[in-house]
């Protein structure tokens, strides 16, 4: 266990010393709006420190023994994106555990704000581990799509923009498998005037009246020239956590003035990034607060994704050469990652057979590392390029083959996604789940 959160009114910023101004090294960066990883005095880029920024924010880092338990209580192998610490660190995934143990529901809950129409590999990713959580645990799933989130922070939007960017992006997430009794997709702008959000907007009113502008500033690093709709937003972000939001999905009244306090007081797990992590903190140190106070909703969280241009980079939905879209064609794909994939190989065949590569600092090697499940076989590829063997191309080659096999699957569900489904999904309806089939509960 970590010990105590740090409180959200703590400086995101990692840079607490003050910078040489002659040298061109900075601190990693790492906040909602803004991430960027640390430079060395030459202004080279380096790699993310996951270790430090969880230490700095106290989160607890997913280790064997917590995996081993997770194995054991869900008799499910851990994904590889948890055997191989892409998603790396955790706040009460044990309490979770206990939870499904005991054969009790939990809610999980997801999301993604729609800055852009198109999806890159680094977007799905959260969905898709997402999909495994909702396979293994068998629970609800809500998942939130901030059209108004983005259009408040993002000053050449419009709404009809982020609105339509949202639909999109549903129809992607829905691609990767979702079962629809299972889960409810809503864009904030439509579930919020639809009628079944009452109680949503009777926790955000709730909420938004226990935190102060200086706790919003403080977590967000918001000044008095901030927009006020940004600074509302985040109990938004935050309420999407209870339960009690969604009476609708448990089979409860919505048109009844009062919230359910058996609602309130579910848990709730929400997959996400870790610069997503100061608006969960928000809520973890307020939600006890509540009038029906709430359990501290549980995460886990991921890494950012490697770019095509190497460790420290992020994917960028507008950059085409920094990433694989989910719309790329395999020749977009092939071009990308032998053109624009950093390479950990050396500079001459010569070279490389002597010294070896490193797989470490290889792009197409980390990729693989995403998509390859099989241990052995993804062990022997690092072997043989650390041994020169395997060469740059050779990487190269079985990178394009497997992202291609993923971009493939991926748009051949995204064809069969029509307007029915995405509103089935975005539909407020009851839910069907199973939970744990073997709980301990006597
Ligand atoms: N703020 C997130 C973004 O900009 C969107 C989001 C809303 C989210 N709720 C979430 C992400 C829950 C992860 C988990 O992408």
């Amino acid at each position: 266990m970590a010990g105590p959160e740090p409180p959200s009114v703590a400086p995101l910023s990692l840079a607490e010393s003050a910078t040489d101004t002659a040298s061109k090294a900075h601190e990693q960066e790492i906040n909602p709006w803004d991430v960027q990883a640390a430079t060395d005095e030459q202004g080279n880029t380096l790699a993310f420190d996951y270790a430090a920024i969880s230490a700095k924010w106290n989160t607890s880092l997913i280790n064997s023994t917590l995996l081993e338990r997770f194995e054991r209580v869900t008799g499910r192998k851990p994904h590889r994106w948890l055997r191989r610490g892409l998603f790396f660190s955790h706040r009460d995934l044990d309490r979770i555990l206990d939870i499904y143990e005991r054969g009790e529901t939990f809610l999980l809950y997801t999301g993604r704000g729609p800055s852009s129409g198109s999806m890159h590999i680094g977007h799905a990713i959260p969905f898709e581990f997402t999909k495994y959580m909702q396979d293994v645990f068998d629970v609800p799933l809500v998942i939130m799509l901030t059209d108004d989130e983005k259009f408040l922070f993002k000053e050449k939007l419009t709404q009809p923009e982020v609105y339509q960017f949202a639909r999109d992006n549903a129809k992607d997430i829905i691609s990767i498998g979702f079962d629809v009794k299972k889960t409810f997709i809503y864009i904030d702008s439509e579930f919020f005037t639809s009628g079944y959000n009452r109680h949503f907007s009777l926790n955000a009113t709730e909420f938004e009246k226990l935190i102060t502008n200086n706790q919003v500033r403080g977590a967000f690093g918001f000044d008095g020239s901030t927009n006020v709709g940004s600074n509302a937003f985040a109990a938004k972000q935050c309420v999407a956590a209870f339960a009690s939001s969604y009476p609708f999905i448990f089979g409860e009244q919505c048109t009844s003035y009062h919230r359910s306090k058996k609602l309130a007081a579910m848990a709730c797990l929400i997959p996400c990034a870790i610069d997503q992590d100061p608006y969960f903190r928000l809520v973890r140190e307020n939600c006890s607060r509540m009038d029906q106070p709430s359990p501290k909703p549980a995460l886990i969280h991921s890494k950012f994704l490697t770019s095509l241009q190497g460790a420290g980079g992020k994917m960028s939905a507008s950059n085409p050469n920094s990433a694989i879209y989910l719309s790329d064609t395999e020749k977009q794909i092939k071009n990308k990652i032998n053109k624009h994939a950093f390479s950990g190989g050396q500079e001459t065949l010569e070279l490389h057979r002597e010294l070896g590569g490193n797989p470490d600092i290889d792009v197409a090697f980390q990729y693989l590392s995403y998509f390859e499940d099989d241990d052995d076989k993804l062990a022997t590829f690092a072997e043989q390029y650390r041994k020169g063997v395997m060469l740059t191309g050779d990487m190269k080659k079985e990178c394009v083959g497997m992202m291609t096999a993923y971009v493939q699957g991926f748009q051949a569900a995204r064809v069969k996604v029509t307007e029915e489904i995405l509103e089935e999904f975005m539909r407020p309806r009851k839910l069907e789940w199973r939970g744990n089939p073997n709980p301990t509960k006597k």
